[in-house]
């Protein structure tokens, strides 16, 4: 087939348009990205897009309109909350999954009962489809899988020999994907980023809600609420590595894995900072320019033959989301987490807390696994679906939480249950320890700790940086324990005999803390620490 490069005037606009009548494909501009068009109540023709793009028929297309009056035939029904999006952000970067009207092909819908419909801002995109006179379906205009194309280069690179037309009207603004969000589900949910932010759609609908998939990667077997996260996104053809952390943590990090092949996609800040070949996909603050340059960035690398490549993560927050929800995609979900973890451990009673209030105050993020080995059994959590499993459901209240009394009682019963209980429990507190220091980067600080009496015991060591002992006199703990948790010598003296050894505590490369006088000179000594450039900088 022999693709037209068409001009964005009159005459462009009307042959585009008679193409798409007769059921050709055409490539358009739109304000977020160029997308890939068909008449969108023509099957047979969105069929067509699914071969030229080489997309699973299962993921479903968006109708796009060019007058409100024209989505009302295509649904079955408008809630309040879609009528004051629409009124709000209409036209611009916003698709609404709404219950599909009987007009509304299969091929669109990809089997499902919901329409995805979107009025967008570009004068071009709304020309053609008030000429061709129908709602156009239009996926963007890349092969499945590669980055999306915002100029019309990008789309011919992918596109020439495989549809009718690609009509030319310049770079698109936005340069991400519209926000895709479900309005048959109570609260609106948020399937995909983009150029409306979550506080956007939370100032005219109230509350929303996060798919996790915008985020995280789909647990094995679930099912995706868009069919559209579940397949390989944006992906360049070299092997990307997202990582968070501080800029300068980046560029340290960047330095010491350069080597033949290894490129950098940063920010432009950091480009002079960088000993590989770097790309910047826009300044550190701006993230308008960074979602704007964000996917032609991405085809520039493989351009320059990059293997690997290191991608400084957005911040992920505002249009950012939707940077970073690609961003994460294109590096299949490797991510890779430069933030300084201290691990901070130590028998009961020596004075652990003492040392995480005071690096607390220094406004350093302490995560609690303690806090994280209850999040990791809420009900319905695969870990406590396993522990059920392993240790029957007896272990279940009726309302579907932990009866940790019972829990207790089977898993303490013999040493081998309580190894079972470790090795549920334990790779699971790790992940979300793991999940917490990514946001911990994600916000910015360059440390951590991870506060954990089992540090050793559940493997967590093997994280940290820096692993910190908290240690004090037998006689100390004993008297701390006493008061703490008011109970009498017996019963402290039991518990300190049912702990580790002090050599436990005390390894090779552990700093420790010793608690011989009172809380404030611990707390000094740990202040202390954490400000010593020299213990940092030490292996
Ligand atoms: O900005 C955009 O939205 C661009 C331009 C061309 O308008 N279009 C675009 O289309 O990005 P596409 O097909 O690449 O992405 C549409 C996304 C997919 O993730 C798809 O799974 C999801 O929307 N989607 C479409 N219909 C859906 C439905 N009924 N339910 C859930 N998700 C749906
Ligand atoms: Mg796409």
């Amino acid at each position: 087939m022999n693709t037209q490069l068409l001009q964005s005037t009159p005459e462009g606009i009307r042959t585009a348009a008679d193409l798409l009548r007769k059921g050709e494909l055409v490539a358009i501009p739109t304000e977020t990205v160029y997308g890939l068009a068909a008449d969108g109540l023509n099957g047979a023709a969105v069929a067509a897009i699914f071969g030229a793009k080489k997309r699973p028929m299962d993921n479903p297309l968006i109708l796009h309109i060019a007058d409100e009056k024209d989505w009302a035939p295509l649904v079955t029904e408008i809630p309040d909350n879609a009528k004051k999006l629409a009124e709000a952000y209409w036209p611009g970067p916003l698709t609404m999954i709404l219950p599909a009207a009987a007009c509304v092909p299969n091929e669109v819908r990809g089997g499902l009962s919901t329409v995805a419909v979107r009025f967008p801002a570009h004068p071009v995109a709304q020309a053609v489809i008030l000429q061709a006179g129908c709602p156009l379906a239009a996926p963007s205009a890349n092969l499945s899988g590669s980055p999306s194309p915002t100029n019309a280069t990008r789309v011919w690179e992918d596109m020439q020999g495989r549809i009718a037309a690609i009509l030319d009207g310049g770079d698109c603004e936005v340069g991400v994907e519209s926000t895709v969000v479900d309005l048959c589900h109570t609260p609106p949910r948020l399937l995909r980023p983009g150029g409306i932010t979550p506080k956007m759609l939370e100032d005219v609908v109230g509350e929303i809600e996060i798919d996790s998939a915008v985020t995280h990667a789909l647990i094995e077997g679930a099912v995706a609420a868009s069919p559209g996260m579940k397949y390989k996104h944006y992906a360049p053809k070299a092997e990307l590595w997202l990582v968070k952390g501080t800029a300068n943590a980046f560029c340290d990090y960047v330095n010491a894995h350069s080597g033949p092949n290894v490129a950098a996609l940063c920010f432009t800040e950091q480009v002079d900072k960088l000993q590989v070949p770097a790309i910047s996909y826009g300044s550190i603050d701006n993230q308008i320019e960074q979602a704007h340059r964000v996917f032609d960035a991405l085809r520039q690398l493989d351009e320059q033959g990059a293997k690997t490549v290191y991608v400084a993560s957005p911040r992920p927050e505002g249009v950012g989301l939707a940077v970073y929800n690609r961003l994460l995609r294109s590096s299949a979900f490797r991510i890779i987490n430069t933030i300084r973890v201290v691990g901070l451990t130590g028998p009961t009673g020596a004075g652990k807390s003492t040392v995480a209030a005071a690096w607390r105050r220094l406004g350093v993020p302490v995560i609690d696994t303690d806090t994280l080995a209850r999040q990791v059994v809420q009900p319905t959590s695969p870990c406590l679906a396993k522990l059920a499993e392993t240790f029957s459901s007896a272990i279940l209240n009726e309302d579907g939480t932990l009866n940790r009394g019972e829990l207790a009682k089977r898993a303490f019963a013999t040493p081998e249950a309580a190894k079972q209980l470790n090795a549920i429990t334990h790779p699971a507190i790790i992940a979300l320890a793991q999940q917490r220091l990514e946001e911990a980067a994600d916000e910015g600080y360059p440390a951590a700790v991870v506060d954990a009496p089992l540090l050793f015991e559940a493997g967590m060591d093997t994280i940290c940086h820096k692993v910190v002992a908290v240690m004090a006199p037998k006689e100390k703990r004993l008297h701390r324990i006493m008061a703490r948790d008011d109970i009498d010598e017996t019963a402290a003296a039991q518990r300190i005999a049912a702990q580790q050894a002090d050599d436990f505590y005390c390894r090779t490369g552990v700093t420790v803390l010793q608690n011989e006088a009172d809380a404030v000179a611990l707390q000094e000594q740990a202040v202390a620490l954490w400000q010593d450039e020299g213990w940092w900088s030490a292996e």
